[in-house]
């Protein structure tokens, strides 16, 4: 093979005249007769490689056999192209290399779809043959995107005297919230490790052991409902910090995520990082993770819905609910097939209903429940709502109300392009609630995960009124995706014991679940505190990909399962036999 002297996207104009070779795919085969073009692909780009009759006879008959992604070496000389052929929309457009000697490495089959960013390809053939999907340039700027995330953030977190520990991927379940992988272990048989959900109890146990500041681009796993922007194998970028509060926390990330978006993606991002209260954003955007590319606020309008007529506005407020309102500017336009269509979309939501009402271009209200409604109270309830606007209510428990509303305002910034598409809109989410409270278990269960400190002033409040204490927790939040939190921890044992038996986990149990944390705790544990981002999502926003598959070479489909490797698949009996598992399978 003759060896390479460049990559393919890298001659420009001053390589004129010089002799290289490069290898790589054939992207692309144009004939036109005495000169036949090839684009030749590599990882760093494309470069238009010349086989001219003329020049040489018997590489211009040999170019007739280079099928597409047949793999080539060719040498040649650099050639300015001329000016009426050059592209400016390719960063080797200015040149293009004569051909003198090929050499076929390797020839291809006719792949099942074309190596281009464009190719109409399902996702099940791309991810089968990943191999040819990661071969399209997006996919190429993708993984070196991730590449250099990762490499920023390490590079940020040694300056800043992290060290970076590995932590068990065999281990025992950590309660983040989703189902476990569980693997069998043979040598104890009836035993299983689980795959852990996050390093977060070894995380700890570090800073007990006083390694101070620990990073670690961890992989976790978590058997959960897969969406857009989950993968039952993701990867945080996960760490924990000695001696500090929530402030030193936050400032410290913040930097990092500007260092990284700055170094991997030439993103600056907006600081200082707004933040705003868990029941802030709650409140104003019916979500944990609001999206601030748009703003479109929920007005609270309980008073003015108390003192109507309207049953279901009068009913919700009376009864301990509330009445919320979103404006949709300029909405009276929209047709009541449209807006029916929403209140359906809302009882999907689970709402009973999306009242709504138009303002007409003279003021008046216009809607079925106008009659009910005195405009005037209207009018000093809701003063942002102008003439040609849509008015959409929600009544009804504030958490249904704030999760219905402020779905259909993520739903109304999409439809009516109301998000701008360029901004960049971090903020921080502090104040979470310790605890949730579970109708369905009917008992209290954790909002981040268990080992979050509750804010010094609420302490009294877990004896009193446990779900109104406020925890030391932070998440930080990017266009309206969620890509990192966490929390100042509970360094003192009988602090983390007493949250344990409001989550109905008692001392043996805590004991059994995690003993070895507990113990650390009262062998001098610092106070510490943490935070893990999701490296996916982080690639996925910068990126600009639509799924976080884009973003892993080789993720899971929805089903979680692997097309290339056809994995999760049976095993045999003998594998069976001896980690002593029989198998029942229900149909
Ligand atoms: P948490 O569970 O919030 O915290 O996870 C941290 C971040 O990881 C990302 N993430 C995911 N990304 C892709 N697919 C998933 N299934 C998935 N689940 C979570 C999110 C999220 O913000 N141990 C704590 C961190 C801590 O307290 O320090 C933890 O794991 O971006
Ligand atoms: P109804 O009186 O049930 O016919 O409802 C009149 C209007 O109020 C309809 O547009 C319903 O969608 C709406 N509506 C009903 N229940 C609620 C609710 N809980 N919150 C908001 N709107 C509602």
């Amino acid at each position: 093979m003759i060896q390479r002297t460049h990559r393919c996207g890298e001659l420009a104009k001053q390589h004129v005249g010089q002799s290289v070779v490069l290898n790589g795919w054939v992207q692309r085969r144009r004939d036109h007769g005495a000169v036949m073009f090839i684009d030749l692909r590599d990882r760093t780009g494309l470069t238009q490689v010349v086989f001219n009759a003329e020049r040489n006879a018997a590489v211009h008959r040999a170019a007739h056999t280079l099928r597409s992604e047949c793999v080539v070496s060719i040498a040649g000389q650099v050639m300015a192209r001329p000016d009426d052929s050059r592209n400016p929309n390719l960063p080797t457009g200015e040149i293009e290399v004569f051909v003198d000697a090929v050499e076929i490495l390797n020839e291809a089959k006719t792949p099942p779809f074309v190596i281009e960013d464009e190719a109409e390809v399902t996702e099940a053939i791309r991810l089968k043959y990943r191999y040819l999907d990661l071969r399209r340039p997006k996919m190429q700027r993708l993984l070196g995107m991730r590449h250099a995330i990762s490499q920023a953030a390490r590079s940020f977190l040694n300056a800043e005297g992290f060290l970076e520990v590995d932590t068990p991927v065999l281990t025992k379940s950590t309660p983040e919230g989703a189902r476990d992988y569980l693997v069998p272990s043979r040598v104890n048989a009836g035993q299983f490790f689980a795959l852990p959900q996050s390093p977060q109890l070894f995380k700890q146990v570090l800073m007990v052991s006083g390694v101070d500041r620990y990073y670690q681009i961890a992989r976790c796993f978590r058997d959960e409902d897969l969406r857009n922007d989950r993968q039952p194998e993701f990867t945080q970028i996960d760490l924990e910090l000695s001696f500090v509060d929530r402030q030193h926390v936050m400032a410290l990330m913040e930097r990092m995520i500007v260092t990284l978006f700055k170094e991997a993606g030439a993103v600056q991002l907006p600081t200082p990082f707004p933040r705003m209260t868990y029941a802030e954003a709650m409140g104003r955007y019916g979500s944990d993770k609001p999206d601030l590319r748009f703003d479109m606020p929920l007005h609270d309008v309980t008073a003015f819905g108390a003192a109507s007529d309207f049953k279901v506005f009068k009913d919700a407020a009376t009864k301990g609910g509330i009445v919320k309102a979103l404006i949709v500017k300029g909405g009276a336009t929209l047709s009541r097939t449209r807006i029916d269509a929403l209140g359906e979309t809302a009882k999907s939501f689970g709402a009973k209903g999306l009242a709504w009402l138009k303002i007409t271009a003279e003021g008046q209200l216009e809607s079925v429940i106008a009659k009910f409604l005195d405009a005037k109270a209207f009018g000093a309830a809701l003063p942002e709502a102008k003439p040609s606007d849509l008015v959409l209510f929600g009544a009804d428990k504030p958490a249904i109300v704030h999760d219905v509303l402020g779905r259909i305002r993520l739903l109304l910034g999409e439809e009516l392009n109301l998000i701008d598409k360029t901004a960049w809109k971090p903020l921080w989410v502090t104040e979470f609630p310790l605890l949730d409270y579970s109708p369905e278990e009917k008992r209290y269960v954790f909002m981040h995960n268990p080992f979050a400190a509750p804010m010094d002033e609420d302490l009294a409040l877990l004896d009193s009124d446990p779900l109104k204490v406020r925890a030391k927790a932070y998440d930080m939040v990017l266009n309206g995706s969620e890509v990192g939190g966490g929390s100042i921890r509970n360094h003192r044992s009988e602090i983390q014991l007493k949250i344990l038996d409001l989550l109905g986990i008692n001392k043996e149990q805590a004991q059994a679940k995690f003993g070895f944390l507990l113990e650390a705790l009262d062998y001098g544990a610092p106070p510490h505190g943490g935070i893990a981002f999701g490296l996916d999502r982080l690639v996925m926003l910068l990126g600009g990909a639509d799924s976080i598959r884009d973003v892993i070479a080789f993720p899971k489909t929805q089903r979680a399962q692997c097309p290339l490797t056809d994995a999760p698949s049976s095993v045999s009996a003998d594998q069976l036999k001896e980690l002593r598992i029989k198998l029942d399978l229900v149909e």
